[in-house]
């Protein structure tokens, strides 16, 4: 059988029999292993069989769980002799040399081991002083006590609060239960030098009382200067201080004053007051406020360093966010270049290869219709062979206007890429409008019908080629999104200082939840291989590059409108 052995602060150890599955360890009282400070967590870790032995896991706590010094990130499996860092507690897996077994839930208590420590420090002081012979003052053992007790429940505050409002408010709580100030305060310096009251404590003041408390410039200038408290039994009649304007209006009587002092200088001054009573406060009290004041100088450096730590990881969540948003969007163009140039060069390709054989057909078909003309009208011609040769002039007449459709054809697909006009330069829309219809035209479904209303627009500077990228996106949207039959529109207009473009469909329309995402690169509804959600995101992109903007609405079965807006002077 295994054991643990939970050895306290002061060195006392209490041991158990590990025989359940798991044991679960944290401050709360529901746990069995009730660990208390302010350093372990509510539901710290847990203890679970693996096997033979125990693997320690801890549970997300806020200081972590240490095995033999090093921080776990995953569950542990544990060693005779191991030793489990719990906040201040330290558990040793394995057999004690005298264990003693106590059955059930264990609490280990800091404060139960604040109190062994106190008798244990009474103890020592009782017995290094011989019966009988009093060589302390009266009373010396409990302002010992109380100093270490004061001590003890300061650290154990301050090691759990990470801002410094906080740590002042708990450092002068503790002051004023402990002493017999009626006030305390904490002034901190600026980067300035200048101080400036940080926090203010009020013996029984309501809690929304806003109390003020002035440090006279006497006592902080020297405080500051000589890095040492100082203490006033009655500052009305202190001849360092009886002078200090604040002194003599407020009628300062009993005050204790020390430096907060950080690894990095002066931080500011620890301040305590009693203007009812004369000599208030005494030398104790005043080793006790230095003794304080360097901790909660030390508490308030981390609890900037903590400040500056989460500022700091906000500043880079933020350029991770920025940089994300960054990459999308190149990714978003490299996109959108790439298809447009793969296009270009198919498009390129295909037209070389079709116009060269398509001039040499229409040069010849152009002789023989002259040929067979000239035969057909030739004197002495026998009226079944004219009629023959007429009737092959028809035909090459009629190959000849085939030509010319598949010479349109090509003419289309060169001027939807652009390939001459890759460049900012005027281009109507009106042409780009009618361009990618004769494109798509083909491809569109039966029960389709195309409709467009082109108004009166000038060119405006643009990139032709992108522009029409973007209106084939829509149409194919539009023209997808009609179930059986309807009408697809295509508006042109002008208003104002912006042409305007409007694509109406009468298709299902889009639910109110997917509009906000519609132009997500990738969002898509449609099924594999139809859609991949790339064709808003393009157009959005492109528009805005034109420095336009682009505006859905839709409802559910009630079609979609999206509508174009892109300024006639091009910026
Ligand atoms: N006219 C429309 N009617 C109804 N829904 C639409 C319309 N236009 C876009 N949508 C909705 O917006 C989504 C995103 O459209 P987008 O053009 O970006 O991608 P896609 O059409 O799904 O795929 P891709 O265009 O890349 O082939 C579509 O999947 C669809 O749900
Ligand atoms: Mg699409």
């Amino acid at each position: 059988m295994t054991r643990l052995c939970i050895k306290r602060l002061n060195g006392q150890t209490t041991d158990l029999d590990l025989t359940a599955a798991i044991y679960s360890i944290g401050r709360s009282a529901e746990n069995d292993i009730v660990l208390d400070g302010g350093r372990v967590s509510r539901h710290h870790g847990r203890l679970e069989r693996d096997g033979d032995s125990y693997a320690i896991v801890d549970l997300e706590s806020h200081n972590g769980t240490f095995v033999n010094g090093m921080r776990i990130q995953q569950p542990a499996r544990l060693n005779l002799g191991d030793e489990i860092g719990v906040g201040p507690h330290v558990l040793v897996y394995g057999p004690p040399a005298e264990a003693v077994t106590i059955p059930g839930p264990v609490t280990v208590s800091l404060e139960k081991d604040y109190a062994v420590l106190l008798s244990e420090a009474t103890s020592v002081f009782q017995k290094a002083s011989p019966a009988g012979e009093e060589t302390r003052p009266p009373g010396a053992a409990q302002k010992e006590q109380r100093t270490l007790r004061l001590l003890f429940d300061l650290s154990n505050a301050l090691s759990a609060l990470y801002s410094v409002p906080e740590v002042s408010e708990k450092a002068l709580d503790i002051l004023l239960e402990s002493t017999r100030a009626e006030q305390g305060a904490i002034f901190l310096l600026d980067e300035y030098r200048s101080l400036h009251l940080a926090t203010v404590r009020v013996r029984n003041a309501p809690t929304d009382a806003h109390p003020i408390v002035e440090l006279s410039s006497t006592i902080a200038d020297r405080i500051l200067k000589e890095r040492k408290g100082i203490l006033t039994a009655d500052a009305a009649t202190d001849d360092r201080f009886a002078h200090g304007y604040s002194v003599v209006v407020r009628q300062l009587r009993s005050l204790a004053c020390a430096p907060l002092l950080g690894k990095s200088g002066d931080l500011g001054i620890l301040y305590l007051e009693n203007n009812k009573s004369i000599g208030a406060f005494t030398r104790e009290d005043l080793s006790l406020l230095c003794a304080v004041a360097s901790q909660i100088g030390l508490a308030i450096e981390n609890a900037r360093f903590f400040d500056a730590l989460k500022r700091t990881n906000e500043e880079l969540e933020q350029i991770v966010e920025e940089r994300t948003a960054a990459l999308r969007e190149t990714q978003l163009k490299l996109f959108q270049t790439e298809k447009m140039a793969a296009l270009s060069r198919l498009v390129a390709g295909v037209a070389h290869e079709i116009n060269n054989p398509l001039g040499a057909l229409r040069s010849n078909l152009d002789l023989l219709i002259q040929m067979f003309g000239r035969a057909a009208t030739s004197p002495g011609r026998q009226p079944e062979e004219a009629a023959l040769f007429e009737n092959l002039t028809s035909l090459g007449q009629t190959s000849l206007l085939a030509c010319g459709r598949i010479g349109a054809v090509v003419r289309s697909l060169t001027a939807f890429v652009r390939l001459d006009q890759a460049e900012f330069k005027p281009a109507s829309l009106n042409d780009g409008v009618q361009t990618v219809l004769q494109l798509m035209g083909p491809s569109v479904r039966q029960g389709i019908r195309l409709t467009t209303r082109l108004g009166d627009l000038p060119e405006i500077p643009c990139y032709p080629a992108l522009l029409n990228q973007a209106l084939m996106h829509l149409i194919e949207n539009a023209c997808q999104a009609i179930k059986q039959s309807g009408e697809v529109t295509i508006e042109t207009l002008r208003q104002g200082d912006y042409a305007v473009i409007r694509i109406h469909d009468t298709g299902r329309g889009i639910p109110k939840e997917h509009l906000p995402r519609i132009f997500e690169p990738g969002f898509t509804t449609k099924g594999v291989g139809v859609g991949v959600g790339m064709g808003l995101a393009v157009a959005q992109r492109i528009i805005q590059e034109h420095h336009g903007t682009i505006d859905v609405e839709s409802e559910v079965d009630q079609g979609c409108l999206v509508t174009i807006h892109l300024p006639l002077a091009g910026n």
